[in-house]
């Protein structure tokens, strides 16, 4: 007996001997001396057509294959006859595994998102949903596949972590004190050095500190993990728990930094548009119209480099509305992005050289005194996709820049380490995993890309 997926199913060599198929039953329809069963086990979109004729074992239970019930039909697979499937199963025996009472809440299509997310454990068995969860897979070989053909090494950095990578104090603290009555010193502070760690301790904003230590002994390094923000933003964009990937790059400045990200962006598109059509054509149908004109665009044409100050001047000149006008020195805002990337260039584009005052610690100064080496690139659609940039590499500036943060020395001693020994200047960007997803599926929120979204005020 051959043991097919419904993928495989549907694209086996007919006549394909005796077949068993397993899955969960999407739709029965039945006349008087047969039944049609549309199964589906979540390997491909489509379902696979079933007919099971009123003599075959078990047609007597074939009333309690309703939908959702998981079922094993075995049979031959054959050519099929009728519209849109190109093999069907003649079933010789129909077994039911778990049967499906009326209170399945996935009876009917076409249930709201908004819905689908109150049963996060049950909505990958609907198209879109599948769909999401295969072109996520795909999404993260490709990730490690573009790195592995390039020569990077993947390194693991740890989740539970001491130091603020991004300075935002958007942390998770991890601790086993007591949530009341944690112990005290003798200026009534919580006493950290009784803590499992014997000191503050959090969960990661980003694998960038560590993975730098690397960069500067293999070379080339790229991370792949969960990275987690106590950062109350209640948006389609934030999550608080997400995947980072996060490249980090020896002997590289800032230049060589988006060179990498616009390789990989367009790199991954290619692969899921290659490897997942039907998934883009079920989300260009169903989720966005202009996905694949989108996506293939990205792949073709080259991404748009401008400095920030050239983006604040462009901004200035639009004429457009924003709610915050933009002045030098400010943050770019959402508004800002999307005009720029969806509006004035149509393309992705990558702002470089951004004021000082708004970045984190460890971003290159540049002689300007003004800017740092920091680079964002902004796609249409989502804006902020990647964040990186050239790393201080010169010891004296890093520690002007550490002190002017409030950063001990003490505590990043190691970090100043690698600019005292053998200092390389290297470059590195994070790109955010869910945001890339949303990118090549169209969807409009993060809670639809990952299987179990947390936000605030949802675990
Ligand atoms: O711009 P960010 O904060 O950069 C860093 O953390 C750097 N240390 C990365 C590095 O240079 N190695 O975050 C990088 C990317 C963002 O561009 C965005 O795509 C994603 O991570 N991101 C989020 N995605 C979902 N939910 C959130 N709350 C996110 N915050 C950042
Ligand atoms: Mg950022």
């Amino acid at each position: 007996m051959n043991i097919l997926s419904v993928k495989e199913a549907l694209t086996a060599d007919v006549p394909a001997g005796n077949a068993l198929v397993r899955g969960w039953v999407r739709t029965r329809r039945d006349s008087k001396t047969f039944s049609f069963l549309e199964i589906n086990d979540g390997s491909c979109l489509k379902n696979l057509q079933c007919v099971v004729d009123a003599s075959c074992p078990g047609y007597a239970l074939l009333k309690s294959a309703t939908t959702g019930a998981s079922v094993a039909v075995s049979g031959e697979l054959v050519a099929s006859q009728g519209k849109g499937q190109s093999r069907e199963l003649r079933a010789a025996s129909v077994e039911i595994i778990g049967v499906s009472p009326d209170s399945f809440p996935l009876q009917k299509k076409g249930h709201s998102v908004e819905f689908l997310r109150t049963i996060p454990h049950l909505r990958a068995r609907t198209n879109r949903f599948g769909a999401m969860f295969r072109v996520r897979s795909r999404l993260a070989f490709a990730v490690h596949q573009f790195f592995q053909e390039r020569g990077f090494a993947y390194v693991h950095t740890p989740i539970v972590t001491a130091s603020d990578c991004e300075g935002a104090g958007e942390l998770f603290r991890v601790t086993t004190l007591p949530a009341d009555g944690a112990p005290k010193d003798a200026d009534g502070n919580v006493d950290f050095s009784q803590d499992f760690f014997g000191r503050p301790a959090y969960l990661t904003v980003s694998g960038q500190l560590e993975a730098e230590t690397l960069a500067c002994a293999l070379g080339k390094v790229y991370t792949f993990g969960p990275t987690f923000r106590a950062e109350n933003s209640n948006t389609s964009r934030h999550a608080s728990e997400f995947w980072m990937i996060e490249p980090e790059m020896a002997f590289c400045d800032v230049r060589g930094d988006i060179d990498v990200a616009e390789a990989l962006i367009k790199y991954l598109v290619a692969d899921i548009l290659k490897n997942c059509p039907d998934e883009v054509e079920f989300f260009g149908k169903f989720v966005d119209k202009t996905l694949r004109e989108r996506l293939e665009h990205v792949v073709e044409k080259p991404f748009v480099r401008v400095t920030y100050t050239e983006a604040v001047e462009i901004l200035r000149a639009s004429g457009e509305k924003f709610e915050f006008p933009i002045r030098w020195g400010d943050g770019l805002q959402s508004e800002h992005e999307r005009f720029l990337t969806e509006k004035h260039f149509r393309a992705p584009v990558a702002v470089y050289d951004y004021p000082r005052e708004a970045k984190p610690f460890y971003m290159r100064r540049n002689d300007d005194g003004k800017t740092v080496a920091a680079t964002d690139l902004l796609v249409p659609g989502i804006g902020e996709i990647v964040g990186g940039s050239q790393r201080e590499e010169r010891p004296e500036k890093l520690l002007e820049a550490m002190r002017e943060h409030g950063l001990s020395e003490k505590d990043y001693g190691w970090y100043l380490d690698l600019r005292r020994f053998g200092t390389v200047p290297h470059a590195g960007f994070g790109l955010g995993f869910e945001r890339m997803l949303m990118f090549v599926t169209g969807e409009g929120n993060i809670r639809d890309v990952i299987p179990f979204p947390r936000t605030p005020g949802h675990a």
